[in-house]
């Protein structure tokens, strides 16, 4: 765990009602030379280096063979805001489809944004192209899910690691580019001799080491993690996530770790945000959300986490969720939650909660004045992941 990030985290909660979202500082960069060398220039650990504001993502829905015409949208990520701080992992949870990986494409700039903002050092990334984006491409990197897919079978491991070299020439003279992967392989814990090896040849695990090689490849300072261990052994999960804090230490990363099982993503996030159907519904330090949820959504999910102790396990309400994940092409009006929670009144029907300190904890220093997008937040004693 990044502990100067998370300082940094604890410190921004402890404000209250402060939202966790912090001032933008649009950077003054007009030429492609400024707008590179602001995208070069080190952030200070602790200090917001991503700030994601009202981030839309809409697939359009078409009928329609010759004459495609558009007749709705998926609403894939629809207004999401936070910021990620030099130096901190932000876990990002919520059940399939809640819109984390179309996320981790906006940022990673695969997919273009429908609307809002990511400023990256105080550029707005999502209006850039040319040189300007390709050096935001080098400085933010993606760790995938599957270890087995995401490697090209033809390609030997040398190749593979060295690949990002071929795109950004400068990372990496040509007579250094073997030096230099084997100089990762040892950094992710693979024997060097390895190089000429195919990704067959590796297993799950070692693969997965691959995969991260390749990201660290470019030097980039942020590293987006989809799922980066769900494919793995358990056993070899922890040796993963493990190797991902060393390295997080070593090379001064920040991490967005996308995940579906809440206690790897507790192990290693400083801060959590929980997303539902294309919202996040709740975000704040792992204390805050683990031990004091405020959100009906976030205390359902961390009620269906298995206890291993258990004393713990008989004193604790296990909330079952009702009903399906509405569509994300036809959400429910006001709390996009609704249709599933226990709590849900005829406000929630018509007003949009906003994510932020509820009022009834404003102005306290107490870990559930967190931000929360819920009419009637309040703490429930559920029993998280450890
Ligand atoms: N290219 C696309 N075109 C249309 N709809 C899409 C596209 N990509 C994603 N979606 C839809 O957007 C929604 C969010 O998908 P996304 O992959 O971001 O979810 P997720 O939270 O990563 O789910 P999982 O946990 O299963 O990986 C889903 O309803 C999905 O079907
Ligand atoms: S706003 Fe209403 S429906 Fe939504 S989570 Fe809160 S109580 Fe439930
Ligand atoms: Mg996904």
């Amino acid at each position: 765990m990044a502990e100067t990030g998370k300082k940094a985290a604890d410190e921004n909660a402890a404000v209250d009602a402060t939202p966790n979202v912090s001032e933008v500082h649009v950077t003054d960069a007009s030429t492609t030379a400024e707008v590179e060398a602001v995208l070069d220039a080190p952030v200070e650990r602790g200090e917001p280096i991503l700030q994601v504001r009202n981030l839309v993502k809409h697939f359009p829905l078409t009928q329609g063979i010759l004459f495609k015409k558009q007749v709705g949208a998926v609403k894939a990520v629809d207004g999401v805001s936070f910021d990620l701080y030099q130096g901190e992992t932000l876990g990002i949870v919520g059940e399939s489809g809640c819109g984390k990986s179309t996320v981790a494409k906006l940022l990673m700039t695969l997919e273009r944004a429908t609307a809002g903002e990511v400023f990256y050092k105080g550029q707005d990334i999502t209006k850039l192209s040319g040189r300007a984006l390709k050096a935001v491409r080098r400085n933010i990197q993606m760790v995938f899910q599957d270890p087995y897919t995401s490697l090209n079978p033809r390609m030997t491991v040398g190749d593979i690691i060295g690949e990002p070299f071929e795109i950004h020439p400068e990372a990496a003279p040509k007579g250094d580019r073997r030096k230099r992967v084997r100089e990762l392989l040892d950094v992710v814990g693979l024997n060097p001799e390895y190089i000429n090896r195919y990704p067959h040849q590796f297993s799950g695990g070692q693969r997965q080491r691959i995969g991260i090689a390749r990201g660290l490849a470019l030097n980039p300072e942020i590293i987006i993690c989809d799922e980066p261990v769900s494919a793995l052994d358990v056993s070899v999960q922890a040796q993963v996530v493990n190797l991902m804090e060393k390295l997080q230490d070593e090379f001064n990363l920040s991490y967005i770790f996308i995940a579906h099982d809440l206690s790897i993503v507790r192990h290693i996030s400083d801060r959590v945000g929980v997303m539902y159907l294309g919202k996040m519904a709740e975000i704040g330090t792992d204390t805050e959300i683990y031990d004091h949820p405020t959100h009906p959504y976030t205390q359902a999910l961390l009620s269906a986490v298995p206890v291993p102790d258990p004393d713990a396990r008989e004193g604790r309400e296990r909330i079952i969720l009702t009903g399906d994940v509405p569509s994300p092409a036809n959400p429910p009006s006001g709390c996009r939650f609704r249709t599933r929670c226990w709590k849900a009144q005829d406000k929630c029907a018509e007003e949009v909660p906003l994510l932020a300190v509820p009022e009834v904890f404003a102005g306290k220093t107490i870990p559930a004045a967190h931000e929360s997008a819920c009419h009637f937040a309040e703490e429930k004693q559920v029993v998280g992941a450890a």
